[in-house]
């Protein structure tokens, strides 16, 4: 029998249970994950058993105890701070890994992005398209040709009709709706039982039915891990370009200091940056790219292709043969197959 990986589980609130639960119902049909415990940052938290299982510290001191990378899923329910601890996680080299609940009903085609979690009987509809790091809770319906954007969380018995969209965080309240073909904006927020008949804007929280908009986040509340998680995942498409696993990117890096990034490595990263946020850049937009903050100026004002880019599919079962395979640091994310198409 293989041996099994050493699996974390980062967060140990409440939903952590939850985890836990689809991890053992998973090993039980696969024997694949040995669980080893929690991470916290919370001290006070060290040392407790949940759910059979002890909280061993925060991931820095966890890290610190492994002798090998352990295998992860991010179960702290706030989005925006899942974003942060996920990057932080990352960078530790832990490996991220997907869970589907074994009674989950999938269509063929769906794809499932790395690090995310499907609940209890929830079923997923073809041509569904979930991002990474999202949650999607027990008895969630997703319709076909739905998007579900990175660290988006569907609670228990929400439902995202066909072909609708959850942009980047947004929290779709338990047994909430969102009407076929509407969107649910970046960081907005669906309160529970509600129900979106029309589109909700970006960092607006909606109740009712139908739902209304009763408050606005100012953007820079959530800016922070917002501009973090792009900047991950330019980074992630930085050290596909340029072979580089290692690579580490800030907002200062650019034509002059990284002698790698000539006009050929320019045509890959802009391609490359317009599949993966779903942007189209002009021209004269693309001629005066220097720099990363160039690149990060471009998101926040490009304009969004409203169609999901055609190279987004990842079919389900390579989301689940890079979970099972298990291919240490490098196991490959969605982003990185779709670029890799994208060269191919
Ligand atoms: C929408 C939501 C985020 C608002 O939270 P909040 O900002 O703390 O709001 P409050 O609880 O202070 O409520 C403010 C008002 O909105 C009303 N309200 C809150 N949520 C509502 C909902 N889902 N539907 C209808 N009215 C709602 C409250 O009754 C209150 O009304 P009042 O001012 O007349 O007394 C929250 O209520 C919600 O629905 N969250 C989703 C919870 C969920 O599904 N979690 C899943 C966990 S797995």
């Amino acid at each position: 029998m293989p041996k099994q990986r050493q699996f974390i589980v980062v967060g140990s609130g409440g939903f952590s249970k939850e985890v836990v639960w689809a991890v053992q119902h998973y090993n039980t049909a696969r024997p694949t994950y040995a669980i080893l415990g929690y991470c916290d940052d919370d001290p006070a938290k060290n040392g407790q058993v949940i759910y059979g299982y002890p909280v061993l510290g925060s991931p820095e001191e966890v890290d610190a105890q492994l002798s090998e990378k352990p295998c992860f899923i991010c179960s702290i329910g706030d989005n925006s701070a899942r974003a942060k601890v996920v990057e932080r996680v990352l960078s530790l080299g832990w490996i991220p890994v997907t869970i589907i609940d074994p009674s989950v009903i999938v269509a063929d085609d769906v794809a499932i992005g790395i690090g995310t979690y499907i609940g209890v009987h929830s079923i997923l509809c073809p041509n569904a398209r979930i991002g990474q790091y999202a949650i999607v809770n027990n008895f969630a319906s997703i319709g076909h040709d739905a998007v579900l954007g990175d660290f988006t969380q569907v609670s228990p018995g929400g439902r995202v009709l066909g072909a609708s969209m959850m942009d980047e965080g947004a929290l779709l309240g338990s047994n909430a709706v969102v009407l076929q073909m509407k969107k649910l904006g970046r960081y907005a927020t669906l309160g529970a039982c509600s129900f979106a008949m029309t589109d909700i804007p970006d960092y607006a929280t909606a109740i009712g039915v139908p739902a209304r908009v009763t408050f606005r986040h100012r953007p820079g509340m959530v800016l922070e891990s917002e501009g973090r998680t792009m900047l991950y995942r330019l980074q992630a498409i930085f050290r596909d370009i340029f072979d580089d696993p290692t690579l580490r990117i800030s907002e200062e890096l650019s034509v002059t200091n990284y002698p790698d990034w000539d006009s050929v490595a320019m045509v890959h990263l802009v391609l490359a940056t317009e599949a993966e946020f779903c942007v189209r850049f002009t021209t004269n937009e693309v001629a005066n790219i220097r720099s990363v903050a160039d690149l990060l100026h471009l998101l926040n004002n490009a304009r969004k292709i409203p169609e999901p880019s055609p190279t987004f599919p990842v079919l389900r079962e390579r989301a689940l043969a890079e979970t099972e395979q298990g291919e240490g640091d490098s196991t490959p994310t969605l982003g990185t197959t779709e670029r890799r198409e994208l060269r191919a």
